[in-house]
């Protein structure tokens, strides 16, 4: 074929593509099955994506978890200690990781910190069913020692997950380890306690963990300043009164 007549054909080509497409578009066609305008399909997230998304629920976030196998202390527990309460909760505590109770009961905060928790949250005119209660790890580190940060690392997206489910108006952050994952802080907790820090846009209310009020029962009027501030803004920021 000369080069003229190669044109010549390239050229028709063309021009009946484009008279066959004039004419799908005027049958209502407007794009060409696997055409550029095709919708993409979802791409896959990965599970850190999807836990950081904000689209989980509590439930949902729950069975992400699954039988975790993310980080090394997952030998070590009875059970994962997910987390308690109201999935609407307007104040979520945040605590360190499960003891034995916990590890025991499959519930955060059970034991004798726990009871002592219960009371400060009374203390402020709520009950403990009408908050919400976790912790930054979800599974008990061997003889309750403190968390390592590839521990804390890997089970930290579902921490956010949880508080992105929640979406509480206030959070309250209990000892040096749920601040240091919440605030990326590394600040003593005796300079952050007392004042409400932001948490993208949630005030972080920072206090002794009960654990450590139990060893040091002179700092418990010092928590119970820090708890005062939850009382007097609560209302405030909820819309909702305190008995
Ligand atoms: N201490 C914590 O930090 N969390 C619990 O659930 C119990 C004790």
């Amino acid at each position: 074929m000369s080069p003229q007549h190669f044109r010549h054909e390239v050229a028709d080509v063309v021009k009946k593509t484009r008279d066959f497409l004039e004419a799908q578009r005027q049958l209502g066609l407007d794009f060409l099955p696997g055409g550029p305008e095709m919708p993409e399909p979802e791409k896959p997230r990965s599970e850190r994506e999807l836990l950081l998304s904000g689209t989980l629920t509590l439930q949902a976030t729950r069975q992400v978890l699954g039988e975790c196998t993310r980080c090394k202390l997952h030998p070590h527990r009875t059970q994962i200690v997910f987390g308690v309460g109201n999935p609407q909760a307007d104040l979520v505590f945040v605590g360190e990781a499960p003891g034995a109770d916990e590890d025991a009961q499959g519930e955060p905060f059970v034991g004798r910190a726990g009871q002592l928790l219960t009371r400060m949250i009374e203390a402020i005119g709520l009950r403990r069913e009408e908050v919400y209660i976790c912790n930054v790890l979800k599974c008990r580190p061997p003889n309750n020692r403190t968390p390592e940060s590839d521990e804390i690392a890997s089970c930290e997206p579902f921490l956010i997950a949880q508080l992105k489910a929640i979406k509480p108006k206030l959070i309250c952050a209990l000892g040096g380890i749920a601040v240091s994952a919440l605030l990326k802080a590394k600040t003593p907790l005796s300079k952050l306690r007392g004042k409400f820090h932001d948490y993208y846009g949630i005030p972080l209310l920072v206090t002794y963990h009960p654990a450590y009020l139990l060893r040091n029962p002179n700092e418990k009027k010092t928590a119970w300043q820090d708890l005062q501030l939850l009382q007097r803004d609560y209302t405030r920021l909820t819309g909702r009164p305190l008995r």
